[in-house]
Protein backbone atom coordinates (compact mmCIF):
# COMPACT_ATOMS: atom_id res chain seq x y z
CA UNK A 1 0.00 0.00 0.00
CA UNK A 2 0.95 3.50 -0.58
CA UNK A 3 0.97 6.33 1.52
CA UNK A 4 -0.05 10.10 0.44
CA UNK A 5 0.39 12.89 2.90
CA UNK A 6 -1.43 15.73 2.58
CA UNK A 7 0.14 18.99 3.70
CA UNK A 8 -1.05 21.73 1.42
CA UNK A 9 -3.53 24.57 2.72
CA UNK A 10 -3.30 27.76 2.97
CA UNK A 11 -3.53 27.74 7.19
CA UNK A 12 -5.89 30.87 7.07
CA UNK A 13 -7.76 29.73 10.35
CA UNK A 14 -3.98 29.53 11.94
CA UNK A 15 -2.81 33.02 11.41
CA UNK A 16 -0.29 34.73 12.06
CA UNK A 17 1.07 31.44 12.98
CA UNK A 18 1.31 30.50 9.22
CA UNK A 19 1.85 33.98 7.81
CA UNK A 20 5.70 32.96 7.08
CA UNK A 21 5.09 28.75 7.48
CA UNK A 22 3.28 26.00 6.67
CA UNK A 23 0.86 25.15 9.18
CA UNK A 24 1.94 21.19 9.19
CA UNK A 25 5.16 22.73 10.26
CA UNK A 26 4.50 24.52 13.73
CA UNK A 27 5.27 22.22 16.40
CA UNK A 28 2.97 19.89 18.57
CA UNK A 29 5.35 19.87 21.56
CA UNK A 30 8.87 18.40 20.54
CA UNK A 31 8.29 17.79 16.36
CA UNK A 32 6.81 18.97 13.40
CA UNK A 33 2.87 18.55 13.02
CA UNK A 34 3.87 16.47 10.12
CA UNK A 35 5.79 14.00 11.87
CA UNK A 36 2.40 12.44 13.65
CA UNK A 37 0.64 12.07 10.16
CA UNK A 38 4.34 10.55 8.22
CA UNK A 39 4.07 8.10 11.27
CA UNK A 40 1.17 7.11 10.89
CA UNK A 41 1.54 6.12 7.55
CA UNK A 42 4.57 4.26 8.10
CA UNK A 43 2.43 2.46 10.85
CA UNK A 44 -0.05 1.66 8.38
CA UNK A 45 2.47 -0.10 6.24
CA UNK A 46 3.31 2.93 3.70
CA UNK A 47 7.33 2.33 2.09
CA UNK A 48 6.73 4.99 -0.26
CA UNK A 49 4.71 8.29 0.51
CA UNK A 50 3.88 11.17 -2.11
CA UNK A 51 4.07 14.47 0.15
CA UNK A 52 1.82 16.84 -1.32
CA UNK A 53 2.54 20.64 -0.57
CA UNK A 54 1.78 24.30 -1.94
CA UNK A 55 4.84 25.05 -4.78
CA UNK A 56 6.41 27.23 -2.35
CA UNK A 57 6.48 24.79 0.69
CA UNK A 58 8.46 21.64 -1.33
CA UNK A 59 11.93 22.86 0.11
CA UNK A 60 10.72 23.29 3.61
CA UNK A 61 9.55 19.68 3.72
CA UNK A 62 12.42 18.74 1.99
CA UNK A 63 14.82 19.79 4.05
CA UNK A 64 13.16 17.92 6.71
CA UNK A 65 12.11 14.45 5.57
CA UNK A 66 14.88 14.58 3.17
CA UNK A 67 14.14 11.52 0.54
CA UNK A 68 12.81 8.71 2.95
CA UNK A 69 16.50 6.71 3.21
CA UNK A 70 17.14 7.76 6.22
CA UNK A 71 13.64 6.28 7.87
CA UNK A 72 13.99 3.03 5.58
CA UNK A 73 11.08 4.66 3.25
CA UNK A 74 11.13 6.56 -0.10
CA UNK A 75 9.03 10.16 0.23
CA UNK A 76 8.94 11.79 -3.05
CA UNK A 77 6.60 15.53 -3.44
CA UNK A 78 4.43 17.11 -5.75
CA UNK A 79 2.55 20.18 -5.50
CA UNK A 80 -0.99 21.51 -5.06
CA UNK A 81 -0.83 24.06 -6.93
CA UNK A 82 -3.84 26.10 -5.13
CA UNK A 83 -5.78 24.41 -2.23
CA UNK A 84 -8.60 22.89 -4.60
CA UNK A 85 -9.35 20.06 -1.62
CA UNK A 86 -8.42 16.95 0.24
CA UNK A 87 -9.57 14.70 -3.01
CA UNK A 88 -7.91 16.41 -5.56
CA UNK A 89 -4.64 14.99 -3.73
CA UNK A 90 -6.00 11.61 -5.10
CA UNK A 91 -5.55 12.76 -8.73
CA UNK A 92 -2.51 14.81 -8.21
CA UNK A 93 -1.37 11.40 -6.69
CA UNK A 94 -2.95 9.08 -9.73
CA UNK A 95 0.00 8.30 -11.09
CA UNK A 96 2.20 7.78 -7.62
CA UNK A 97 -0.45 5.68 -6.77
CA UNK A 98 -0.50 3.34 -10.38
CA UNK A 99 -3.65 1.22 -9.13
CA UNK A 100 -2.41 -0.06 -6.09
CA UNK A 101 -4.32 1.09 -2.73
CA UNK A 102 -3.43 4.11 -1.09
CA UNK A 103 -3.84 5.82 2.45
CA UNK A 104 -4.54 9.38 2.50
CA UNK A 105 -3.26 11.16 5.43
CA UNK A 106 -3.95 14.83 6.33
CA UNK A 107 -1.43 17.24 8.08
CA UNK A 108 -2.70 18.44 10.68
CA UNK A 109 -4.19 15.25 12.09
CA UNK A 110 -2.44 13.76 15.09
CA UNK A 111 -3.38 9.92 16.27
CA UNK A 112 -1.35 7.96 18.98
CA UNK A 113 -2.45 5.63 21.28
CA UNK A 114 -1.92 1.87 22.23
CA UNK A 115 -4.28 0.32 20.30
CA UNK A 116 -3.72 3.01 17.27
CA UNK A 117 -1.20 0.34 15.87
CA UNK A 118 -3.84 -2.69 15.68
CA UNK A 119 -6.59 -0.28 14.05
CA UNK A 120 -3.77 0.48 11.27
CA UNK A 121 -3.13 -2.82 10.61
CA UNK A 122 -6.82 -3.89 10.17
CA UNK A 123 -7.46 -0.94 7.59
CA UNK A 124 -4.40 -1.80 6.08
CA UNK A 125 -5.29 -5.26 5.07
CA UNK A 126 -8.73 -4.59 3.67
CA UNK A 127 -8.41 -5.18 -0.15
CA UNK A 128 -11.15 -3.80 -1.33
CA UNK A 129 -13.62 -0.89 -1.17
CA UNK A 130 -12.71 2.38 1.92
CA UNK A 131 -12.14 2.62 5.23
CA UNK A 132 -12.66 5.66 7.26
CA UNK A 133 -12.26 6.41 11.15
CA UNK A 134 -14.52 8.20 13.29
CA UNK A 135 -14.53 10.18 16.62
CA UNK A 136 -16.93 11.14 18.63
CA UNK A 137 -16.45 15.36 18.99
CA UNK A 138 -18.15 18.35 20.38
CA UNK A 139 -18.17 20.45 17.25
CA UNK A 140 -19.35 18.48 14.71
CA UNK A 141 -19.89 21.83 12.18
CA UNK A 142 -16.04 21.72 11.88
CA UNK A 143 -15.87 18.40 10.32
CA UNK A 144 -16.45 15.58 8.02
CA UNK A 145 -18.81 13.93 9.85
CA UNK A 146 -20.81 10.64 9.61
CA UNK A 147 -24.83 9.19 10.27
CA UNK A 148 -25.08 6.07 11.60
CA UNK A 149 -28.60 4.37 11.56
CA UNK A 150 -30.27 2.08 14.87
CA UNK A 151 -28.00 -0.92 13.72
CA UNK A 152 -24.54 1.39 13.61
CA UNK A 153 -24.35 1.03 9.40
CA UNK A 154 -23.56 4.38 7.88
CA UNK A 155 -26.12 6.20 5.87
CA UNK A 156 -25.21 9.15 4.97
CA UNK A 157 -22.09 11.60 5.00
CA UNK A 158 -21.98 15.26 5.14
CA UNK A 159 -19.41 17.91 5.14
CA UNK A 160 -19.22 20.63 7.89
CA UNK A 161 -23.47 20.21 8.58
CA UNK A 162 -24.57 23.40 10.11
CA UNK A 163 -26.97 21.31 11.95
CA UNK A 164 -25.08 18.23 12.39
CA UNK A 165 -27.63 15.01 12.80
CA UNK A 166 -24.27 13.18 14.60
CA UNK A 167 -21.23 14.13 16.62
CA UNK A 168 -18.98 11.27 14.64
CA UNK A 169 -16.58 13.06 13.20
CA UNK A 170 -14.73 11.40 9.65
CA UNK A 171 -10.95 12.00 10.85
CA UNK A 172 -8.53 12.92 8.09
CA UNK A 173 -6.57 9.63 7.22
CA UNK A 174 -8.83 7.19 4.60
CA UNK A 175 -8.07 4.10 3.41
CA UNK A 176 -8.86 3.39 -0.60
CA UNK A 177 -8.37 0.88 -3.31
CA UNK A 178 -7.93 1.69 -6.79
CA UNK A 179 -11.09 3.44 -7.28
CA UNK A 180 -10.49 6.48 -5.39
CA UNK A 181 -8.77 8.17 -8.67
CA UNK A 182 -11.37 7.62 -10.80
CA UNK A 183 -14.24 8.47 -8.23
CA UNK A 184 -12.32 11.80 -7.26
CA UNK A 185 -11.85 12.99 -11.37
CA UNK A 186 -15.38 12.61 -11.74
CA UNK A 187 -16.51 15.18 -8.38
CA UNK A 188 -17.29 18.65 -8.95
CA UNK A 189 -16.34 21.27 -6.68
CA UNK A 190 -18.15 22.34 -3.91
CA UNK A 191 -19.89 25.51 -2.77
CA UNK A 192 -16.21 26.23 -1.38
CA UNK A 193 -14.60 25.35 -3.85
CA UNK A 194 -12.94 22.30 -3.64
CA UNK A 195 -13.14 18.30 -4.31
CA UNK A 196 -14.55 17.29 -0.91
CA UNK A 197 -13.32 14.10 0.33
CA UNK A 198 -16.70 13.72 2.05
CA UNK A 199 -17.95 13.14 -1.62
CA UNK A 200 -15.50 9.93 -2.30
CA UNK A 201 -16.65 8.59 0.86
CA UNK A 202 -20.07 9.20 -0.01
CA UNK A 203 -19.10 7.50 -3.33
CA UNK A 204 -18.06 4.48 -1.90
CA UNK A 205 -21.19 4.47 0.84
CA UNK A 206 -23.08 4.78 -2.53
CA UNK A 207 -21.44 1.56 -3.66
CA UNK A 208 -21.70 -0.22 -0.48
CA UNK A 209 -18.02 -0.20 -0.08
CA UNK A 210 -17.32 2.11 2.55
CA UNK A 211 -16.17 1.00 5.94
CA UNK A 212 -16.43 3.27 9.32
CA UNK A 213 -14.55 2.35 12.55
CA UNK A 214 -14.88 3.72 15.42
CA UNK A 215 -11.30 5.03 17.04
CA UNK A 216 -10.70 2.70 20.15
CA UNK A 217 -11.28 3.99 23.52
CA UNK A 218 -6.88 4.06 23.80
CA UNK A 219 -6.42 6.24 20.78
CA UNK A 220 -6.58 10.00 20.55
CA UNK A 221 -7.29 12.14 17.95
CA UNK A 222 -5.98 15.25 18.13
CA UNK A 223 -7.25 18.49 16.48
CA UNK A 224 -5.02 21.08 15.77
CA UNK A 225 -7.36 23.16 13.87
CA UNK A 226 -7.35 26.56 16.17
CA UNK A 227 -4.58 28.05 17.89
CA UNK A 228 -6.62 26.85 21.40
CA UNK A 229 -6.68 22.93 20.42
CA UNK A 230 -3.00 22.79 18.63
CA UNK A 231 -1.76 24.06 22.44
CA UNK A 232 -3.74 21.57 23.80
CA UNK A 233 -2.28 18.73 21.74
CA UNK A 234 1.09 20.06 22.53
CA UNK A 235 0.17 20.25 26.47
CA UNK A 236 -0.86 16.25 25.93
CA UNK A 237 1.82 14.67 24.05
CA UNK A 238 3.76 16.03 26.78
CA UNK A 239 2.24 14.50 29.35
CA UNK A 240 1.63 11.09 27.20
CA UNK A 241 5.66 11.20 26.49
CA UNK A 242 6.49 12.02 29.88
CA UNK A 243 4.43 9.74 31.83
CA UNK A 244 5.67 6.85 29.79
CA UNK A 245 8.80 7.86 28.99
CA UNK A 246 8.35 6.72 25.14
CA UNK A 247 7.65 9.17 22.22
CA UNK A 248 4.18 9.49 20.38
CA UNK A 249 4.35 10.36 16.58
CA UNK A 250 7.78 9.71 16.23
CA UNK A 251 9.49 8.53 12.53
CA UNK A 252 12.53 7.61 13.99
CA UNK A 253 11.15 5.52 16.48
CA UNK A 254 8.40 3.92 14.29
CA UNK A 255 11.19 2.96 11.09
CA UNK A 256 12.63 1.34 14.13
CA UNK A 257 9.56 -0.26 15.20
CA UNK A 258 8.24 -1.49 12.24
CA UNK A 259 11.99 -2.90 11.12
CA UNK A 260 13.00 -0.21 8.45
CA UNK A 261 16.11 0.99 10.13
CA UNK A 262 18.21 -1.16 12.85
CA UNK A 263 19.03 -0.23 16.12
CA UNK A 264 22.69 1.18 14.49
CA UNK A 265 20.53 2.93 12.19
CA UNK A 266 18.23 4.55 15.01
CA UNK A 267 21.36 5.62 17.44
CA UNK A 268 23.02 7.24 14.39
CA UNK A 269 19.73 9.37 13.72
CA UNK A 270 19.50 10.01 17.48
CA UNK A 271 22.90 11.25 17.91
CA UNK A 272 22.22 13.65 15.14
CA UNK A 273 19.65 15.00 16.75
CA UNK A 274 20.73 14.74 21.02
CA UNK A 275 20.93 18.34 21.30
CA UNK A 276 17.23 18.40 22.48
CA UNK A 277 15.60 16.21 24.82
CA UNK A 278 13.65 14.77 21.76
CA UNK A 279 17.14 12.94 20.36
CA UNK A 280 18.14 12.03 24.13
CA UNK A 281 14.87 10.37 24.08
CA UNK A 282 15.54 8.72 20.89
CA UNK A 283 19.06 8.06 21.60
CA UNK A 284 17.45 6.01 24.91
CA UNK A 285 15.09 4.04 22.93
CA UNK A 286 17.88 3.30 20.49
CA UNK A 287 20.24 1.51 23.66
CA UNK A 288 17.31 -0.22 25.52
CA UNK A 289 17.32 -3.67 25.54
C1 LIG B 1 -11.08 18.03 6.56
C2 LIG B 1 -12.21 17.23 5.92
C3 LIG B 1 -13.20 16.79 6.99
C4 LIG B 1 -12.48 16.02 8.08
C5 LIG B 1 -11.32 16.85 8.65
C6 LIG B 1 -10.48 16.04 9.62
O1 LIG B 1 -11.56 19.24 7.04
O2 LIG B 1 -12.82 18.03 4.91
O3 LIG B 1 -14.17 15.96 6.38
O4 LIG B 1 -13.41 15.72 9.12
O5 LIG B 1 -10.46 17.29 7.60
O6 LIG B 1 -9.43 16.81 10.14
P1 LIG B 1 -10.76 20.62 6.79
O7 LIG B 1 -9.35 20.37 7.19
O8 LIG B 1 -10.88 20.89 5.32
O9 LIG B 1 -11.45 21.61 7.62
Amino acid sequence: MKGILLAGGSGTRMLPLTASLNKQLLPVYNKPMVYYPLSTLMLAGAREVLVITSPGDRQLFERLLGDGSKLGISIRYAAQERPGGIAEALIIGADFAADERVALALGDNVFYGAGFADCLDRAGRRQEGAAVFACEVEDPERFGIVELDGGGAPVRLVEKPAEPASNLAVTGLYFYDSQAVEIARSLEPSARGELEITDVNQAYLDRGQLRVETLPEDTRWLDTGTHESLLQASTEIMAFEKSRSSLAGSIEETAFRMGLIDRGQLKALAEELKGSDYGRLLLERAVQE
